[in-house]
């Protein structure tokens, strides 16, 4: 559906509507690189998508666009039925911190803080939550996760896998309508990875929220609603 007519507001149960969005990349002496054109896609709540391709095809890019850290080349973009394809940085984070959830393939916690703090993080911005809301939102995730013991330890004396699943709480902790992970168990062995993918898929489908993983994995691929291929797409066009 790549229609000239612009609709105003994604339907009921859409929480991402992309219509032939284009991503490319700006370089320095001002050629810039075309990564992803004509992209087509609606995820409902409560779906998952996998988003696969060969190294370099722009996975993590269109994560970023998605993730509303930098603006489409084209096309448009909804997420919670708000246009999101022109904003200004500033809108742009407060939307990101409202209705987005990011999960990284290095944890991204932070070392000085507890694993309660952690996940507390997203919870300390915008609309702020009262002392007992914080504990309840940061139990009730850790709990989700199979962590519910682990809310004084610090990240670093944590097994890769738990600290990713304390990733999880936290991407879920302020209720997002959308989860972006961006192969989120590339750095864990099959198992590990099998079972952070799990926790990653019931905390999100329990959440209410839809889920976008990046991911190298075929059968990680496999194991979710759908996936978009950027390797089989008219991708990586120099201009
Ligand atoms: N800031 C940037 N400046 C210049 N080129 C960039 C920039 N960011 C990404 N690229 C290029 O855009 C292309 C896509 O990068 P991207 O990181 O999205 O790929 P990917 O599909 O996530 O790859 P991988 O599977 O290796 O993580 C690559 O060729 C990369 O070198
Ligand atoms: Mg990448």
């Amino acid at each position: 559906m790549s229609s000239s007519t612009a609709r105003s507001a994604s339907g009921p149960g859409e929480v991402l509507v992309a219509e032939d969005l284009g991503v490319s990349i700006d370089h320095r002496n001002g050629s810039s690189t075309r990564l992803v054109e004509g992209l087509d896609l609606v995820i409902q709540s409560g779906s998952s998508t996998a988003v696969v391709g060969r190294s370099g095809s722009g996975k993590t890019t269109l994560l970023s666009v998605l993730g509303l850290m930098r603006p489409p080349s084209a096309g448009r973009l909804y997420i919670a039925g708000r246009d999101v394809g022109t904003l200004r940085p500033s809108v742009a984070a407060g939307l990101r911190n409202e209705l987005l959830g990011f999960v990284f393939q290095n944890y991204s916690l932070v070392e000085h803080l507890s694993v309660f703090e952690n996940v507390a993080l997203p919870l300390m911005y915008g609309r702020r939550a009262t002392r007992p809301q914080v504990r309840e939102r940061v139990e009730r995730q850790l709990t989700a996760v199979g962590l519910r013991e682990f809310g004084r330890r610090r990240p670093r004396s944590l097994s890769g896998g738990e600290q990713q699943r304390v990733a999880i709480a936290r991407a879920l902790v302020r209720g997002p309508r959308l989860v972006l992970a961006d192969e989120p168990t590339g750095a864990l062995d099959t198992a590990t990875g099998t079972s952070v993918m799990k926790h990653l898929q019931e905390a999100t489908v329990e959440a209410g929220a839809a889920l976008i993983v990046v991911t190298h994995d075929d059968a990680l691929a496999d194991s979710l609603h759908r996936r978009v291929d950027l390797s089989s797409r008219e991708a990586a066009v120099a201009l």
